[in-house]
Formats: C-alpha cells, structure tokens, sequence
C-alpha cells in the first residue's frame, strides 16, 4: 500500500496537461475558468448546506445531507485540481482524490436510493398546511361542542338549584303552616277564656293587668301566626279585582313621608297597567314589607324606585322595588323568603317580610325573585297574574 502510495505520488517526467492542448490560450483559457466557475459554486452550495443543516435540526435524512455536502466538495476538489494539472503534471495526487470523490459519491448514491420511498412518503407543505387547516377546524369544532356543553351544564346546575330551592321551600311552608295552624288552634282557647274571665268581673287591678297583658300577648301571638300562615299559603285570602297602581301609591301615601330625606324617591307607575285580582290587605303588606327592606338597606340614603309594568308574553302584573342599598350575598338570597331568616339585629328584624311577600304572591298565583348585588342594590320584582288572565285559567 504504501509502495503503491509512493509510485503514485513520485511520478516524475510526466508531461503537464497544457501539453496536450498544445497550450493553445482559448483552449487553456476557457478550461480554467469553466473548472474555476464550477469549482467555486461546488464549494459554495455545501457550505450553504452545511449552515441550513447546522440551524435546523428536525431536517430528516441527515446522514445522506451530510454525504452530499462531502460529495460536492469532493467534485469541487477536483476541477480546481484540472487547472492545476494543466501546468503541473501531479496527477498522482489528482488520482487520490478523484478516488476520495468516488468513494463519496457512490456511498452517497448507495444510502440514497433505499431513502426514495421515504422521501416520496414526506407529507409536502401544501399537504401540511391543509392538515393543519383541518386541525384548526376540528379544535373550534370541539370548543364549540365544549362551551354549548358548559351552557347545557350551567343550565342544568340552574334549574337543579331553583327545585331544591323550591323544594325546601315548600317542606319549610308544610311545617310552618301545620306548627301556625295547631298553635292558632290552642291560641283561640288562650283568647276565648280570656275573655269569659274579663267577663266574670272583677276590680281586682292586677287581675285586670295580668288579663290585659295576657291579651296583648295573644294579639301578638295572633298577628305572628298570621304571618306564618301568609307563608306557608294558607292565610284566608279574599282576592277581588284591584289596580296594583292604587295599591300602591296608598301604601306610598302611608309610608312616604316617614322616608329619610337622603332616600330618592322615584315612582314609575304603568298608565294602562291590567288590573290583577289579590287580597288588598296582603297586597298592601306585601309592598309595605318591600319598602321597608329597600329603606334598611339604604342606612346612608339612596334611591328607592318603585315600578309597575304589563309582562306581556305572560299576561302578568310586575311590581318592581329596586334599592342602591347594600345588596346580598349569594348566601343570603337563597335564605332570605324563609321565615325567621334575618340579617338585621335582634328586635330590628323579624324574618318575616319576605317570607309574606313570598307566600303572597305564591298564594296570589304570581312568584316573586330577588337580583342583588352587593354593595351595589337588589331588586325585588313581584309578578302577579292579570285579572283576565286568572279568569281564563279558572
Ligand atoms: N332590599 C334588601 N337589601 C338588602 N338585603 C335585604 C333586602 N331585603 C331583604 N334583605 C335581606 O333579607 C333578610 C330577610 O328579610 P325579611 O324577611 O324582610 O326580614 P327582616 O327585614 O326582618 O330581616 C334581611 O334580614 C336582609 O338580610
Ligand atoms: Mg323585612
């Protein structure tokens, strides 16, 4: 190898390329710089390669890449060795990298032809850029699907709530009402001989205390049952046809002037509001209870609106009491129609305003809700079926 490696490289008294062109300068000129021009590019396209290859490491195929890059130097190796042969007879070295650029470029075109299939295989852009068009199709698809699924829960979560609300409300009213009823029952007898003992006389004042008090606390006890009666529905109503308007600017004309000065007052009444068939002293105590929630929840003063309007897809009567008070937390809106549930001092609050208001309108055939938000105010709007309306459905 090495004796090989030695004849190959001394060979001397050979003649230069030049000789076999007769050195004739067209000839000459036009090989040197045809070899040149395709030397230079040889060796350019590599090193372009050489730098895309270096930047972008996902490129498939890397091995091969690599070969070409050899393999273009290679071939540029050897047209700079043509210009130099021309003049210098070293074809010896010019045979070793000749077989350098052999041994390359077959290793490159053996790995390269089982690599086709591969290649051929490779999704184009055109191909990717429709998949990824698909992909984004299907993702707003699906959070399309996902948020119709979070309305659908969302929804379902709603109305699970309202029945259980709704529920506990009417077990509460059950018990309420059968505990009012028994103890209305037992409070007719305290009443009764209360009475028959006024009756059988006496001078005795502290007799005449001890029955007055005994009366006052009975009346007191009367007018609580009462109200619990109201809401557990089972308050003897005597509905007759009434303009909610009137109702109301009565209960404006009994209460409005023992307003506080810093609560606005603004009253927006209907002029063609339906007229609704309910009991007007409920009714009245209903408002009444309404305005005196709004004025506690407005300590620092505000605006009271008072609205009426027709609900025409429902043919109903809406009372609205819309405060700047100071709101309810969630927590409280769902406990505030029971009765006993207040947020007010002891002796301030009795729990028993909205729990009237409730029943009332429960009883009346309408429904009442609360939107609150604390810190900002809450409306109460009170819905009650028209007079006609009523009719038709009876
Ligand atoms: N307009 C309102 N603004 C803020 N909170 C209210 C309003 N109305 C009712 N509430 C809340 O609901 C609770 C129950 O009201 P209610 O049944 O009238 O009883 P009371 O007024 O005696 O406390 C109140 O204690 C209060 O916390
Ligand atoms: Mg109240």
């Amino acid at each position: 190898m090495i004796d090989y490696l030695q004849k190959l490289l001394g060979q001397t008294g050979l003649a230069p390329h030049g000789v076999c062109l007769l050195w004739d300068p067209a000839l000459i000129w036009t090989h040197v710089i045809a070899d040149a021009a395709i030397g230079l590019a040889y060796f350019s396209i590599p090193f372009a390669m050489a730098v895309f290859l270096t930047k972008r490491p996902d490129i498939r195929f890397r091995a091969v890449a690599w070969l070409f890059v050899a393999f273009i130097i290679a071939c540029g190796a050897t047209h700079f060795l043509s210009i130099w042969t021309l003049w210098n007879p070293d074809y010896g070295p010019e045979a070793l990298v000749k077989l350098v650029t052999a041994v390359v470029s077959v290793a490159t075109a053996v790995m390269l032809w089982p690599l086709l299939p591969q290649a051929l295989a490779l999704p184009s852009p055109e191909m990717l850029q429709r998949a990824n068009e698909d992909l984004m199709l299907r993702v707003a698809e699906r959070d399309a699907a996902l948020d119709a699924l979070q309305a659908a829960n969302a929804t379902r979560d709603h109305a699970e709530a309202m029945l259980a609300q709704a529920q506990r409300m009417e077990a509460l009213g059950q018990l309420t009402g059968g505990i009012a009823h028994d103890f209305n029952n037992l409070l007719t007898i305290v009443v009764a001989n209360v009475d028959r003992a006024r009756r059988f006389g006496s001078d005795n004042p502290r007799i005449v205390g001890a029955l007055d008090a005994a009366q006052s606390g009975a009346d007191r006890a009367a007018r609580l049952t009462d109200q619990l009666l109201s809401f557990a529905r089972r308050q003897p109503l005597q509905p007759e046809t009434h303009d909610l308007n009137a109702i109301v600017e009565d209960s404006m004309a009994l209460f409005g002037r023992t307003l506080d000065p810093s609560i606005r007052l603004r009253v927006e009444l209907a002029s063609d509001l339906w007229p609704v068939r309910i009991d007007q002293g409920q009714c009245e105590n209903a408002v009444l209870n309404l305005i005196v929630n709004a004025r506690d929840a407005m300590p620092d003063g505000g605006t009271l609106t008072i609205r009426t309007a027709n609900v025409e897809g429902e043919a109903a009567v809406e009372l609205q009491i819309i405060d700047t008070g100071t709101g309810m937390p969630p927590d409280v809106v769902a406990r505030a129609f029971e009765p006993f549930f207040t947020t007010k001092a002891t002796g301030r609050g009795s729990g028993l305003g909205l729990s009237q208001v409730y029943g009332f309108a429960s009883q009346s055939g309408g429904e009442v809700d609360i939107i609150s938000t604390p810190e900002a105010g809450t409306t109460v709007s009170l819905r009650l079926p028209g007079a006609e309306q009523l009719q038709e459905t009876t």
